[in-house]
């Protein structure tokens, strides 16, 4: 890999910025001074540093953010705010991605990546990945809506939804429910809970496979994702095959 390439992806800044440091005799590579921004080196065996301070080369970044219910989860739009403008400079350099899409009143849980393998495994209806939501109703459930949705509920524009399974959590006038999904259908919940004759008043996705939403993170907070977690949802993806 092209050591500018390499630099301008842990957001050392532009190829001419680069280009910059290494005329200013920044850069070392294994020691050594480089003289040319376009030398090719190994990021795995190859020892950059900048001024002096190790670059430890990620491949990729994993991120996951308790999204907020006022952003849309795009990495551009015209208009509203997206989840990629609350990054930070070093993480939004690296121009990771949502995997797939919360609606914009929607919180809770989303994974923002670079991999473009793993966020497609993710999204792939053969995984059956589950994800899982607390939704707050506008009114009490109907009697037999628990089983109406492990059965697969019929939405309004045909399609029949995989069985899926809902819990009450908070009893009263709006309840609380829990729903786990393995699809991930434009505005699935919202539409599922309509067919039972009720409306979503509030969204919050909690789960993706084996991952929990970090409850330390506040609405529009985010992390990487350790080590541990990121083994764990690649084993549940091994698992699916
Ligand atoms: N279901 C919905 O209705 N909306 C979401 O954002 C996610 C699942």
């Amino acid at each position: 890999m092209r050591i500018d390439k390499l630099l301008g992806n842990m957001g050392y800044g532009t190829r001419k910025e680069i280009k910059g440091l290494v005329k200013q005799g920044a850069v070392s590579v294994n020691g050594e001074r480089v003289r040319q921004s376009s030398i090719n080196i190994d990021p795995d065996e190859d020892e950059v540093s900048v001024w002096g301070e190790i670059v430890e080369y990620r491949q990729h970044i994993y991120l996951m953010m308790n999204k907020p219910g006022d952003v849309v989860s795009a990495t551009k739009d015209e208009n509203q705010e997206t989840v990629i403008d609350l990054l930070e400079w070093e993480d939004a350099v690296r121009e990771p991605f949502p995997v797939g899409r919360l609606d914009k009143d929607t919180e809770g849980l989303l994974l923002l990546m670079t991999d473009g393998k793993l966020s497609h495994a993710l999204m792939s209806p053969k995984k059956h990945i589950e994800k899982e939501y607390e939704a707050r109703l506008a009114e009490p459930l109907a009697e037999g809506a628990v089983q109406a949705f492990a059965d697969g509920i019929e939405l309004a524009d045909g399609h029949q939804s995989e069985p899926a399974k809902l819990e009450v959590k908070e009893e009263g006038s709006e309840p609380v429910i829990k729903v786990v999904l393995t699809e991930g259908k434009y505005h699935q919940v919202k539409r599922m809970v309509a067919a039972v004759g009720n409306k979503v008043i509030e969204l919050r996705r909690v789960r993706i496979g084996p991952l929990w939403l970090d409850e330390d993170l506040d609405p529009g907070e985010y992390r990487d994702l350790s080590e541990e977690e990121l083994e764990q949802l690649e084993h549940a993806l091994y698992y699916q095959e």
